[in-house]
């Protein structure tokens, strides 16, 4: 390959090597090469043989254990065990009986056909008794009890529908999919049908080994993952002619947002010109992002613009929405003559025939990889990306833009590897000084589209655009033809067309069972695609009332159109594009397919084993909940379709936000953030507008605990709060004497707190009623970050115990696979009094929200929901409350077998955790030079992904089992982590080398 990556300045290159070590390096520091062009060679067996040793090195201790009995630390005796067993069985009876005796609705664990909840939760009762005997309970309900404080339970049944077993929801939830009624759309605003290589749709879409893993912060078991993400980054950065891209971003309108901001950041002035002529939802985003922070967001006159010394940037959308191709050249140059920033939102297809962004100076690159090989799925997931230029020769823009970075580096042995780069200025990192709020990103699909690339490679890309191109041009030489008037001379693949008989039109697109857009002024704008053939074209003709050519015909006069991005020289791209041999030597599905599984292989996701990470709630993504996602009555709507043609979606919609405000409480609830930190921000605006719609605009304080997630202070300052940190108590609890001397300092600026529950500490703190209503007395709003919900539904409702607003992710409790760092989904839900500010849309409206967009579609990443639906359905209010129970008897159950080698650090006063848990390692740097991230490495060896690494407290490790792992893999964890331990014990008692020895 021609390395043809970025300027990686000679400098970066030898920090690099300095630096990026990969066996020696914490998450935190910077490495300095992002370059995006950069592909490491092999990687794998490095890993491969780590792993392998790993699983040897267990075997040998399982073989140990066989030889000699487990210590009464591990297991009870065969003696203790004798009554237990009788305990078991007489417990066992009286819960059957129980349960057969039982008629509440959903509650029933016994149902017709299988019992799905039996598959999701890993430990069988058999297994879970053991657990609890470990523990000293005597049934889940006692252990539950006591974990979870009394002034918070939930002591009624959810009311949620009986659980089906896989096969009758799958036919339930078909029924509800085939009510959506796929027409064939043509509307464009941002969306463009287009052909998933099936390829790629059943072997990373629909493939575990793909979908399963979170973000790559293990850069040993994320290779595969990441070299993929280099291609989505190169990809970006060639086809908009701008150095430095991100590995994707949420929609295409949170891009817009979030280059506004960075403008914002770059130059301080506070004003930005907007194109008229955007995608109406990029623009309302730009204003919901806007307001809080002050700045201002005025119209853009293209031919004359404003160009003041507070004009920190410009946007323009290129093709524009109305499809029309400005000469922006000049604009440009004299935006740059002011000093201001120039963001192009661009179209990836256009840009392999039509000058991109970079070469026009253009100083930020957005807009959505969806038509890369991505389904429509109702408004999404799709990923956005982000570029920028090197416009200071020092890397500002990359510097300060947000999202993530994936980095060349070269690994302890100088070889090439690839790893999270610029993490420095991330929310988990900076909290409220970071470059933005995202956390989970696109990351699944922006592999979707970077496989697209490979698959088809530059040319067959530029054949794709051509044929779009071609065909418009025919369409419009046509309809002009037939005397209708084509608005704008030059364009891609969208046409505004004012036609002669408006009515006509519609009448005959709905006779084709076709969507056009239709504008207010009585135009009908027409976007092409690369699934538009000759017959599509006839079709059109035809709702045009024009005289359409038998198809033959039609497909020869395409081949011979032209266009005017193909006769306008002026407008050629001049660069050539994906050089890359990884977009040259894939082409045939022979060798995409294998391409594909040896990236798979280098990477570790659920498939292979636990991954506990905690805060992530890595649990089990089922078959039956993942299948629908490709279902073409999910995947084949267009989100601004008429809602008549969405009533599957309508129903599914509404059985999720019923069902979430049973889960949790709460009164209404918004589908539309589209992840937890979009959720945040979302909640937070709620608070924000309702305080100022009760006159109570001065309230601006948010306090946030320091166990927070560092996304909490990020979306808090993205709404324009000041934020108040409040200490943590001995018990990891938040500090109350610090939340009342806080509170009485602030108490009439208060606007809210940000409380996680379960803390990030790993406990449920008893206070939590207490503080909700300190709050609620001082005039403040509560803010419950819902990412720990997975140890409360059935359980605690946060809607009851004080909390106003939550956010719930999706991607956690409710099963949508973490994809490699995306997608997510993070609906809020609201007490009443927040309803009517929840996110509407400017395309779509939403009946009683008139809150500011916070998603590009107007219930975020829709195909993506019927995972959530299927998980409910199938678990129903047992075995949803079930689920929970046996998180916590996990997160238990593993701490007690830790004990003694490692300390737990935060417990509750009954000495239990809740769903999590924290184990301190930091005394082992002075008493063996071993740190956490030696124990997160060597646990690779043992075939393990590592648990949280120094979040939320430095040089801890965070454990979340997650209900899905059953006894045996939690043993296996436990084995683990005991073997490391005492080879930590031989370092200390100078038994093994403090430099060389399994753990360095
Ligand atoms: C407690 C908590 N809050 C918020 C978030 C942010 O969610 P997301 O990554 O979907 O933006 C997370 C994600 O890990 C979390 O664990």
């Amino acid at each position: 390959m021609n390395e043809r990556s970025l300027p990686v300045e000679p400098p970066f290159v030898a920090q690099c090597a300095a630096l990026c070590k990969l066996r020696h390096q914490s998450p935190t520091e910077e490495p300095v090469a992002w370059a995006m062009g950069c592909h490491a060679p092999e990687f794998s067996p490095i890993f491969q043989l780590s792993f392998n040793l790993g699983r040897s090195a267990l075997d040998q201790r399982a073989q140990q254990q066989a030889a000699s009995p487990p210590s009464a630390h591990h297991l009870p005796s065969r003696r203790n065990m004798l009554p237990a067993r009788l305990r078991r069985t007489a417990v066992l009876l009286k819960r059957h009986v129980r349960l057969l005796a039982t008629k509440t609705p959903g509650g029933r664990l016994v149902h017709e056909g299988d019992d799905f909840s039996r598959r999701h939760i890993g430990p069988g009762p058999e297994e879970q008794q053991q657990m609890l005997q470990t523990l000293g309970f005597k049934s889940l309900d006692e252990l539950t009890d006591t974990a979870v404080p009394a002034a918070i339970r939930f002591r009624s049944d959810m009311n949620l529908p009986a659980p089906l077993d896989e096969h009758r929801m799958l036919r339930e939830l078909r029924e509800i999919a085939l009510k959506n009624d796929v027409w064939k759309s043509y509307i464009g605003i941002g969306y463009s049908d287009c052909i998933v290589p099936p390829a790629i749709q059943r072997n990373i879409l629909e493939n575990s080994g793909w979908v399963t893993q979170y973000t790559p912060y293990q850069a040993e078991i994320s290779q595969g993952r990441m070299e993929s993400l280099v291609n989505f980054q190169t990809m970006i950065a060639d086809l908009t002619g701008l150095p430095t891209s991100n590995a994707s971003l949420l929609d295409e309108s949170t891009a817009c947002a979030e280059a506004m901001t960075l403008c914002y950041r770059s130059t301080k002035r506070n004003v930005f010109l907007a194109d008229p002529m955007l995608h109406p939802q990029n623009t309302a985003l730009l204003h919901t992002r806007a307001e809080p922070l002050g700045l201002k967001v005025e119209p853009l006159d293209l031919a004359n613009p404003a160009f003041t010394p507070e004009v920190s940037g410009i946007i323009i959308q290129y093709p524009n929405t109305e499809g029309s191709i400005e000469d922006i050249k000049q604009l440009i140059a004299k935006a740059h003559a002011n000093k201001t920033l120039v963001v192009v939102v661009c179209d990836l297809l256009a840009s392999t025939l039509l000058t991109p962004p970079g070469e026009l100076g253009a100083d930020v690159a957005v807009g959505s990889a969806q038509r890369f090989g991505v389904p429509l799925g109702y408004g999404g997931p799709h990923a956005a990306f982000l570029s920028v230029a090197n416009n200071d020769g020092r890397n500002t823009l990359a510097r300060i833009m947000p999202g993530r970075v994936v980095g060349v580096t070269k690994d302890s042995n100088g070889n090439k590897a690839y790893r999270l780069a610029l993490q420095t200025r991330e929310q988990h990192i900076r909290r409220d000084k970071a470059t933005s709020n995202i956390c989970t990103a696109q990351a699944l699909l922006a592999n979707m589209a970077a496989m697209y690339a490979v698959y088809h490679g530059p040319g067959r890309l530029r054949r794709i655009a051509e044929n779009i191109h071609k065909s418009t041009s025919y369409l419009a030489k046509q309809l002009t033809d037939a005397g209708h008037k084509v608005v704008h001379k030059v364009y891609f693949d969208t046409l505004k067309v004012i036609p002669k008989d408006l009515n006509a039109v519609k009448k005959r697109a709905q006779e084709h069972r076709i969507n056009l857009r239709y504008y207010s002024d009585g135009a009908v704008g027409v976007a092409l695609d690369e699934t538009t053939g000759a017959r599509e074209l006839k079709d059109l003709l035809s709702v045009f009332g024009a005289t359409a050519a038998d198809e033959e015909t039609i497909k020869a006069a395409v081949v011979d159109s032209s266009g005017p991005l193909l006769e306008r020289k002026e407008l050629h791209r001049q660069t050539p594009f994906l050089t890359h041999p990884n977009f040259n030597s894939y082409h045939s599905e022979t060798q995409l397919v294998r391409y594909m599984k040896k990236l798979e292989n280098k990477d570790v996701s659920l498939v292979h084993s636990m991954i506990p990470l905690g805060s992530c709630t890595m649990k089990l993504n089922a078959s039956a909940e993942l299948m629908p996602v490709s279902w073409p009555e999910f995947g084949g709507l267009h989100p601004f379709v008429p809602r008549e043609q969405a009533k599957g979606y309508s129903i599914l919609f509404e059985n999720l936000e019923r069902w979430l405000c049973e889960i949790t409480g709460y009164d209404n609830l918004s589908l539309q953030p589209n992840s937890g930190a979009q959720g945040e921000y979302a909640g937070l605006l709620a608070i924000r507008n309702y305080l100022h719609s009760i006159g109570q605009d001065a309230r601006d304080v948010c306090l946030i605990p320091s166990s927070a997630h560092g996304t909490n202070p990020a979306s808090a300052q993205m709404a324009k709060m000041k934020i108040v940190p409040v200490g943590a108590d001995k018990h990891g609890n938040i500090d109350w004497k610090d939340l009342t001397a806080k509170v009485d300092k602030y108490s009439k600026n208060l606007a809210a707190i940000m409380v996680t529950y379960p803390s990030t500490h790993g406990v449920f703190e008893s206070s939590i009623v207490d503080v909700c209503q300190k709050i609620h007395d001082n005039g403040g709003q509560v803010y419950l970050d819902g990412a720990n919900l997975n140890a409360q539904v059935g359980l605690a409702r946060p809607g009851d115990y004080g909390s106003d607003v939550s956010h719930l992710n999706l991607h956690k409790t409710f099963c949508i696979p973490h994809g490699g760092g995306g997608p997510g989904m993070g609906p809020i839900g609201v007490k009443k009094h927040l309803a009517p500010f929840l996110p509407g849309h400017p395309v779509i409206p939403l009946k009683g929200c008139d809150g500011p967009p916070v998603s590009a579609a107007p219930w975020g990443s829709s195909s993506i929901l019927p995972i959530t639906w299927a998980y409910i359905r199938m678990m129903g209010a047992a075995g949803l409350t079930r689920a929970s129970q046996v998180a916590i008897l996990n997160a238990n159950y593993m701490a007690k077998r830790l004990e003694g080698a490692y300390n737990t650090v935060y417990r509750s006063k009954e000495g239990l955790v809740a769903h999590e848990f924290i184990i301190d390692c930091k005394d082992f740097k002075k008493s063996a030079d071993i740190e956490v991230v030696d124990i997160a490495k060597r646990l690779m060896d043992y075939g393990f992904h590592s648990p949280t690494m120094s979040w939320p407290v430095h040089n801890c490790l965070m454990i979340e089992p997650t209900e899905s792992e059953d006894k045996a893999e939690l043993d296996r964890l436990c084995d683990a982590l005991l073997a490391i331990r005492e080879e930590i014990t031989m370092i200390e008692q100078g038994k093994l080398d403090r430099t060389v020895n399994p753990l360095k």
